[in-house]
């Protein structure tokens, strides 16, 4: 009975939070689709300047529970530049809040709605959000051999014009400790092409970071090379374990995140396959190195910190509470009537359907 109330209690922990970041999807998709409407005879530069906000208020309401709600501190090593700029963002990949580490970053920067995803291809399927993101400028890849390069750049040149803070994950697929043969593939991969063997991420694929970068060249002011590591993922002997995943990040089980931040102007960065490739390389081997002094060091004062100096990033309430306030505001009286009700429900189910098609007809 006491189990079954604390069980009920922790899960209540996250069903709370997610309850109302998927509940105010319908509202928010019905709010864009009247906007995408009213905006066809408009310059796409108009539409995307809404698009933006309309994406950073349901963004920040995000941030609201991950950062606010959960309480956890945000340490940051490195100066994030204050003003807004074009940027591809490459990060190590563990979590599915590895996502939301961008928003946190970008936010900082006033640049929330301009992050955009590379994801992928199987997250298309994602009710009403596979179809919004992709709307939003994200793009769906798929991994090596079916990899299309065309399609890529078509969906990044569509884009000239608009600001970018395109996220990718290199690694193409979460780092986990517990799988160890994605781990031993990927080792033996990077052996096999000569490469150095990372033990804290996998060997980077080059693809998409580099249609991405030499696409949008002109575009671009800096990549963002970024590190993260979640505090209290080592097991009792001193072994890195998987990361928290959304939910158990929501149930408070992180209580630090240290982001390592890096940027490289677009000027430093080469343009020739092979060579970008060692230089992606490159990038990851310092973020082993980062990851292996967080993970491994002997030494009390630093193990689970990155070297240098961390400092705590804390956000004013001012920047997410509203957001909530606005979308919670905005789904409440639509639950409160029949109509509104049945409104609700056939955007979630007509909304998908309708997404799965679209972004099945138009990839
Ligand atoms: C790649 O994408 C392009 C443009 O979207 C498309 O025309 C082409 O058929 C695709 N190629 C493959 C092999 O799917
Ligand atoms: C948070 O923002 C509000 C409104 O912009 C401001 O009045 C307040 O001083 C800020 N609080 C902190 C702790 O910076």
């Amino acid at each position: 009975m006491l189990l079954s109330l604390v069980v009920h209690t922790y899960s209540l922990r996250y069903w709370f939070p997610a309850t109302i970041m998927l509940g105010t999807a319908p509202v928010y998709l019905l709010v864009w689709g009247v906007w995408r409407l009213l905006s066809t005879a408009l310059p796409a530069r108009v539409y995307h300047t809404l698009d933006d906000r309309l994406y950073c208020i349901y963004q920040s309401m995000v941030l609201f529970f991950f950062e606010h709600y959960t309480g956890v501190e945000v340490v940051i090593y490195g100066d994030i530049p204050k003003n807004k700029e074009n940027v591809v963002y490459l990060s190590n990949h563990q979590s599915t809040v590895d996502w939301i580490i961008a928003d946190m970053l970008a936010i900082r920067q006033s640049a929330l709605g301009h992050v955009r995803y590379v994801l992928k291809d199987g997250l298309k399927w994602l009710p009403l959000y596979g179809w919004y993101f992709s709307q939003h400028g994200g793009m769906y890849v798929k991994r090596s051999a079916k990899f299309n390069e065309t399609a890529m750049k078509k969906k990044l040149l569509a884009q000239t014009g608009a600001p970018m803070y395109l996220v990718i994950f290199p690694e193409g697929t979460r780092y986990n400790p517990e799988l160890k043969n994605v781990m031993a593939d990927s080792r033996a991969f990077a052996a096999k092409e000569g490469l150095a063997v990372l033990k804290h991420t996998l060997t980077p694929r080059m693809k998409a970071s580099h249609i991405a970068i030499e696409t949008m060249k002109g575009h671009l002011d800096a990549v963002y090379d970024i590190t993260v590591a979640y505090e209290g993922t080592l097991d009792t002997s001193g072994q890195r374990r998987n990361a928290p995943s959304m939910p158990e990040f929501l149930c408070k089980e992180c209580p630090r995140v240290h982001i390592h931040f890096d940027r490289v102007d677009i000027k430093e960065i080469p343009p020739e396959p092979a060579v970008f490739r060692k230089w992606l390389h490159g990038r990851f081997e310092i973020k082993d190195r980062l990851l292996t002094d967080f993970y491994e060091s002997e030494d009390a004062d630093k193990i689970c910190r990155f070297p240098g100096e961390g400092k705590r990033s804390p956000l004013n309430l001012s920047k997410t509470l509203p957001s909530m306030m606005i979308l919670g505001g905005l789904t409440l009286p639509l639950l409160l009537t029949e109509n509104g009700r049945r409104l609700y429900l056939n955007t979630w189910v007509y909304g998908t359907l309708l997404g799965w098609l679209w972004v099945n007809v138009f990839p």
